[in-house]
């Protein structure tokens, strides 16, 4: 070989990636299991037993899901990419390992902590102090080895997936940050230090940006970079990608109020919120469309393409979520769809549509690569994709239902004023939608139990080992487009 050539190879740390793609399915598995798990309970109480009830099981299903699996998936992807389009080995092999295996312990303590009762009582930040500490070292050892492999980096342009991931390094660090200054009062108890309408604003202002930042932005992250590869050319426009990067954080960061419509909030704050929500569709759009015009010329792929098929659908329900998003921040809107299940049908839209999909299609793209084979079944993934998007379909379909029926029993009066409806018979009204929502649950659960079959058999018959990972000679796959 050539001394140039030699030079120009590198040679990879996948194992990190491996290490992430494996436990991101577990979590996933776990978490979706359990969500599962509180659908039941919500179709019919008596299966809440004991501790196992409803308020201890929802947190450890938002937790598993979203900083398991997704943030799982989100390591994986974004390790796999950057020494690529960095074209060095991760800046440090031992900063590596102890990210994967601290985050697996957070997780892992996150749940039995959860389960045990110990809960800061904020929506997807529950955990208590000591946790959150160790999540901030955690959080500044993925930030260092990733901006540590950038700055050693021997490709000069940064790919746009780049500034998506180092964004989300930085906004998810210093949202965590504020969200959680507590004083702590015992080893498992502490309180927030804001008080009042100052702590629901700080919260929401995290929870909307953890949603921006973990469920949106990272995902976008994966979008720019595997979607591309898997059609085998270039995004349709790296102009708009920028675009896309630089309005979406600016907007999103403002959005938060949406949260906390027609609450104690200062009037002009929560229109503010409206407001940024409402510009929050163009970027989005903006981003979706560059997914799709990168199929441009390939449509006819993505009849066969069972991976195809994830992205788009994907981007479809990221289309619908970020449409149906900024309505829902409409005051008027708000009014009927607050504390109703049309709330929990957006989240699982996203969730599972955009979120889920785009995961899946991230995680089989990986597989075959990091163990060097073919997937062990194709007609697998196929029926993955299948009873993935029918799952979506009924849980959410229901729930959008449910939500308009809950929000216009409740504003229901007579004509002498008094309410039309009592709350229960409400609750008795939605009843079949929490039903076909378990069914649904159960259809996507079931999906990714199949994907599990799939790698393991997948990676029973490949090798970690051979060939030697290799930089690509060839210039920064997706660096190009116009
Ligand atoms: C088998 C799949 C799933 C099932 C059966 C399921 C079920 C549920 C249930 C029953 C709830 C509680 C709803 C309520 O309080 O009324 C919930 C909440 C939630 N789930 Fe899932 N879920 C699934 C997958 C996911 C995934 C993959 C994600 C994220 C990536 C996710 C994110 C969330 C979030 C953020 C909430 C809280 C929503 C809110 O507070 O408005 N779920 N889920
Ligand atoms: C333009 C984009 C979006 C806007 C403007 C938006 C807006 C909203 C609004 C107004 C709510 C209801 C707040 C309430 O009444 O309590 C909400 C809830 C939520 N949205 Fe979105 N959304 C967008 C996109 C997404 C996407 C893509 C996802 C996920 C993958 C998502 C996840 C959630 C979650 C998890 C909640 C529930 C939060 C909670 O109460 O626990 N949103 N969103």
């Amino acid at each position: 070989m050539a001394e140039a050539e030699r030079a120009a190879r590198v040679e990879y740390d996948m194992g990190v990636v491996r290490g992430f793609t494996i436990w991101a399915l577990i979590w996933g598995a776990v978490g979706m299991a359990v969500g599962l798990m509180a659908a039941i309970q919500l179709a019919w109480p008596e299966a809440n037993l004991g501790p196992i009830h409803f308020g201890r099981i929802r947190p450890i299903h938002t937790n598993a899901v979203i900083f398991g699996f997704t943030l799982g998936v989100i390591f994986a992807g974004s390790y796999y990419a950057v020494q690529r389009l960095c074209r060095v080995r991760m800046y440090s092999d031992a900063l590596s390992k102890i990210h994967l295996w601290l985050w697996n312990a957070i997780i892992a303590a996150a749940a039995a902590s959860l389960a045990a009762g110990h809960t800061a009582a904020k929506e997807y930040a529950e955990l208590e102090w000591p946790l959150d500490l160790a999540v901030v070292v955690m959080w500044v050892i993925y930030g260092v080895n990733f901006f540590g492999t950038i700055a050693v980096r021997r490709v000069r342009s940064m790919y746009v997936a780049l500034w998506f991931w180092m964004s989300t390094i930085l906004t998810v660090a210093m949202l965590y940050v504020f969200n959680n200054l507590e004083f702590p009062v015992s080893a498992f108890k502490s309180y927030s230090i804001y008080s009042g309408v100052h702590d629901a604003n700080i919260q929401w202002w995290y929870g909307h940006n953890a949603v921006g930042f973990v469920l949106t932005v990272p995902i976008l992250g994966l979008m720019y970079y595997f979607l591309p590869k898997q059609v085998g050319r270039p995004i349709y426009s790296h102009r708009l990608s920028i675009l896309h990067f630089w309005s979406l954080i600016f907007v999103y960061m403002w959005a938060g109020p949406h949260h906390l419509i027609y609450s104690p909030l200062p009037d002009w704050t929560q229109s503010l919120g409206t407001a940024f929500s409402i510009m929050l569709l163009l970027p989005s759009w903006g981003g979706m469309l560059n997914g799709f015009l990168t199929l441009r010329g390939a449509w006819d792929r993505v009849r066969t393409d069972p991976l195809l098929k994830m992205f788009v659908v994907g981007l479809t329900f990221y289309g619908m979520s970020t449409f149906e998003g900024p309505m829902m921040a409409i005051k008027t809107v708000n009014s009927l769809s607050h504390f109703t299940n049309w709330t929990i049908g957006h989240v699982h839209s996203g969730a599972l549509g955009w979120v889920a999909l785009t995961s899946f299609a991230t995680l089989y793209y990986l597989v075959p690569r990091l163990w060097h084979t073919e997937m062990w079944s194709r007609r697998l993934v196929d029926a993955h994709f299948w009873t993935a998007t029918l799952g979506i379909v009924l849980y959410v379909t229901p729930m959008w239902i449910s939500g308009v029926t809950q929000g216009l029993m409740w504003r229901a009066v007579n004509p002498d004023g008094s309410l039309a409806y009592s709350f229960i018979e409400s609750v008795a009204a939605i009843r079949i939608y929490d039903v076909l929502r378990v069914a649904g649950g159960a259809v996507f659960l079931s999906g990714v139990l199949m994907m599990i079959v799939n790698v393991a058999l997948t990676i029973r018959r490949g090798s970690a080992a051979i060939p030697r990972e290799a930089a690509p000679l060839a210039p920064a796959p997706a660096a190009g487009g116009r």
